[in-house]
């Protein structure tokens, strides 16, 4: 198995609060963790969900992937994150199978994790993310 798990769910929102609020009210979901990650262009926030995540995703600009986005197919589902214990090998074994990597390295992404993201183009159109968490 490449995965261990699925980590998150990434939700490109345009409103932050008002999402927080939703899935606060509606789904009893709490915000756990909130922060700016400059290097993807984000504001995001962690909602509780059993063992994974939902994360918010609020684009600091318009010229981020984010934000582009949203001005292109509106807000909603953005990402699957699934989770490794070793980024590296992760990443080795999909170039290795040809897939196509937005990240040929890993960065830095929310809670200091280490995370790399696919091409959706060769991923059956879902934009996918390998994270690494802090152990
Ligand atoms: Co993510």
């Amino acid at each position: 198995m490449l995965f261990g798990r699925i980590d998150h769910i990434g939700v490109a929102v345009e409103d932050l609060d008002g999402a927080v609020k939703l899935y606060g009210e509606r789904f009893d979901m709490r915000e756990q963790h909130r922060e700016t990650v400059e290097s993807q262009g984000v504001e995001a926030v962690l909602l509780e969900i059993g063992e994974g995540h939902v994360e918010l995703l609020r684009p600091l600009s318009e010229d981020t992937p984010v934000g582009k986005f949203i001005a292109k197919r509106g807000a909603g589902l953005h990402h699957v994150a699934y989770q490794t214990d070793d980024i590296d090998r992760t990443l080795g074994a999909v170039r290795e199978a040809g897939l196509e990597l937005i990240d040929q390295e890993p960065r830095i992404g929310i809670r200091g994790s280490r995370v790399a993201f696919l091409h959706p183009r060769s991923t059956g159109g879902v934009l996918t993310e390998l994270v690494e968490p802090v152990h």
